[in-house]
């Protein structure tokens, strides 16, 4: 369908039917949707940042939480967050995950058997995150069947209500450990976002809490999905499968080839400022433009056989964290995580068997699977 799209219609308009919210442009090949990513003048995350909140009209969070705010504040909060994903703070944190991600992948092939979505995968980025944020080890189960309700996109019937009762919990629950941090800091992202201050003023109480919100929206799901469709991949092409194991190919070079491939959040979406031409179209201020990462990844004008799974490729310029102003600051982080699952697959597991149908979520902004049944059989 992609292909189409490149070659038929790269900067085409989807008019929306029977709902009223307005029609967006769908960007999908590589060039077109660089140029959008790294303009944030013509094109603002102000209004949210991807379908769901752009054709509602906006986000609640904009101008506070980094993924939605533009201009000076966007640099401000930035240089904060940076701060909070510095290697000092993150060495302690990928230590762990290295550690958790051994052990989880250990009992796995003890057992034989497992889902490997909700025996592994799902162990490893909500810990991280919550190791990065300083939440203590007493709230951390509350804290996952919150995220779990604000947050799950795998159900199709999930309840929207539900979901906005947990996301107010979440920010609630953030206001008080923030409060409790002011007084009494530490090593940890919330005490940093606690503590710094911008031109000499703290940073607010909502800007606080929405950008924890920030890094537990960003932060797991994305890294959870691309470790389960790393391992699917890996199992649909026993050859790359041989070449990680037999150290033919890096980790680093596999983990780049897993985030292509696996381009778990599928698209990001801008407001247009004023008109502006893109691939001969003109795109008008207030329009909505959509980038659609999960395309221009396997753009041919990109790299040469998208559509094969190749772990020894040269590193590329894939877009799976975006591009420009708004590029993830949890790359390096989301990166640790899927080297950390390969070698650990690479450590203990000899083979990989599916046992069961995936199980895909239903999103039109995150791709991936929420259930992965296998069998697996340790190295000797
Ligand atoms: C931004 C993808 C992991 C936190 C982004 C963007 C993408 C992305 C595409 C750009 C959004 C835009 O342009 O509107 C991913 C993927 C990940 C991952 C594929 C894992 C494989 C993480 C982690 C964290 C994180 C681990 C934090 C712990 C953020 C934040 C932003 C962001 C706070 C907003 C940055 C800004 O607007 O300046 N991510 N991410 N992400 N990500 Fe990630």
């Amino acid at each position: 369908m992609w292909r189409r799209f490149r070659s038929a219609s790269p900067v085409h308009w989807h008019e929306v039917t029977g709902r009223a919210v307005p029609g967006f442009w769908v960007l999908s090949r590589y060039r077109d949707v660089m140029e959008v990513y790294r303009d944030n003048k013509r094109f603002t995350s102000e209004y949210g940042n991807v379908l769901a909140t752009l054709l509602e009209g906006g986000d609640s969070a904009a101008g506070k939480m980094l993924a939605v705010t533009d201009g000076r504040r966007h640099r401000e909060l930035r240089n904060v967050m940076l701060k909070a994903f510095a290697p000092r703070v993150l060495q302690p944190v990928i230590a762990k995950v290295r550690e958790r991600t051994d052990e989880l992948v250990r009992a796995a092939v003890e057992a034989g058997d497992c889902d490997f979505a909700r025996d592994v995968a799902e162990h490893i980025p909500m810990a991280t995150v919550a190791d990065l944020l300083g939440v203590p080890a007493g709230d951390r189960e509350e804290l996952l069947v919150l995220t779990k309700e604000a947050l799950s996109t795998e159900d199709e019937g999930s309840c929207a209500q539900e979901a906005v009762v947990a996301r107010n919990e979440l920010l609630f629950y953030f206001a008080q450990l923030a409060a409790e941090r002011r007084k009494d800091p530490r090593d940890d992202v919330l005490s940093i976002l606690t503590t710094s201050t911008i031109n000499g003023e703290p940073l607010t109480e909502q800007e606080i809490i929405f950008n924890c919100y920030s890094i537990i929206i960003g932060g797991d799901e994305t890294s959870r999905l691309s470790m389960i469709s790393g391992v699917r991949a890996l199992m649909e092409h026993p050859e790359q499968w041989r070449r990680l194991r037999c150290g033919e190919v890096t980790v680093e070079g596999a983990v780049e080839e897993v985030l292509r491939w696996a381009s778990p959040a599928m698209h990001f979406g801008r407001r247009v400022r004023e008109d502006v031409e893109i691939g001969g179209q003109l795109l008008r201020a207030d329009d909505v433009v959509t980038l659609w990462n999960s395309s221009a990844n396997y753009d041919e004008d990109l790299l040469a056989e998208p559509a094969s799974f190749d772990l020894g490729r040269k590193p590329g310029k894939h877009v799976a964290f975006g591009y420009g102003p708004h590029f993830c600051p949890g790359a390096y982080l989301g990166r640790a995580e899927i080297a950390a699952m390969l070698c650990a697959l690479r450590t203990h597991v000899a083979n990989a068997v599916p046992n069961g149908p995936a199980r895909p979520i239903h999103s039109n902004f995150l791709h991936g699977y929420s259930s992965l049944p296998l069998s697996l059989s340790p190295a000797r």
